[in-house]
């Protein structure tokens, strides 16, 4: 686990916030070890539930066949040694989606900047079809305070966003399974100690395609257990608890954190003496 790519937390405290940062697209997408497990599960949840991992509409094809024109010169200049197959029976976004351990996502801009073709192979507790064809303040409902904090900065970004300047940014929660395909929303009460629970960090991107002119918004999940980032990252502990201290009832309502800063503070006061 010394090897997670992503711990960062706040570490005065919980805040939500956009955290750009520019992105470099030599480092658009990345591959690693667990290629060949993610993909696979891909391939399972495409042929068992198509459509609670896909969704699309005619006005987002222009953007996923660029996408995945994109998608396949990245992995032939950066992974020369990756077989790139494109499946031509497949829509051109989940062809895509097929190469690559990121989930996939195109908007498009016509009253508003909508939701126009996804592939979700790993959502983290929300249902895709729900959000097909909605705005991003829509998409973004259940999350609390994002109206008043996030709403405007988001779509002001997403109207001055350009395809020479792109960005990613950092999503993380404490998350009580580490699977990776967790499609409903139902939030389970608190249960158990730091070894039940799980860090899971989502690495996203953020670019203009150049000729459709669509925005494509990619997810990266990585998850680790909170027991082994404690035990091999000084301050997680500490920090992973102040953020969930820290953060409104809301956030931890919507989040299922109720209760797990104490049931959590309890097994690491334990571990701690050890
Ligand atoms: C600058 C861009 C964006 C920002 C700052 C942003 C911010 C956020 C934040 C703070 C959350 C709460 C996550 C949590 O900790 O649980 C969230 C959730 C979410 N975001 Fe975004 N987001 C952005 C772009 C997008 C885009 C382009 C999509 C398109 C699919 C998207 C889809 C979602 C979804 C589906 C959720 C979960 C909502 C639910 O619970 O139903 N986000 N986002």
């Amino acid at each position: 686990m010394s090897d997670f790519p992503y711990v960062a937390l706040e570490t005065k405290g919980w805040r939500m916030a956009m955290g750009l940062r520019p992105l470099d697209l030599d480092h658009w997408l990345e591959v690693d070890e667990r290629r060949d497990i993610e993909l696979e599960q891909k391939r399972q949840l495409l042929d068992t539930a198509y459509d609670v991992v896909v969704a699309t509409t005619p006005e987002g094809d222009e953007g996923s066949r660029e996408l995945l024109a994109e998608v396949t010169s990245f992995l032939e200049a950066h992974q020369p040694d990756i077989a790139v197959d494109v499946r031509g029976d497949d829509h051109p976004l989940v062809a895509a989606a097929r190469l690559v351990q990121e989930d996939l996502c195109v908007l498009v801009h016509s009253d508003v900047w909508r939701l126009q073709a996804a592939c979700v192979c790993f959502p983290s507790r929300w249902n895709l079809a729900s959000k097909l064809g909605t705005t991003l303040d829509d998409i973004h409902r259940p999350v609390p305070s994002y109206d008043v904090e996030l709403s405007r900065p988001t779509n002001a970004f997403f109207e001055r966003l350009k395809p020479e300047r792109s960005f990613w940014r950092l999503n993380w929660t404490l998350i009580d399974s580490p699977a990776l395909h967790q499609p409903t929303s139902a939030r389970r009460s608190s249960h158990g100690d730091l070894a039940d629970w799980f860090f899971r960090m989502e690495r996203q991107t953020l670019r203009r395609l150049a000729h459709s002119d669509a925005i494509v918004f990619t997810i990266r999940n990585y998850v680790a257990s909170a027991k082994e980032l404690c035990d091999t990252h000084e301050e997680f502990g500490t920090t992973l608890l102040l953020n969930l201290d820290t953060a409104p009832d809301a956030m931890q309502s919507y989040k299922g954190w109720i209760g797990v800063a104490d049931r959590l503070r309890a097994s690491l006061g334990g571990a701690s003496t050890n």
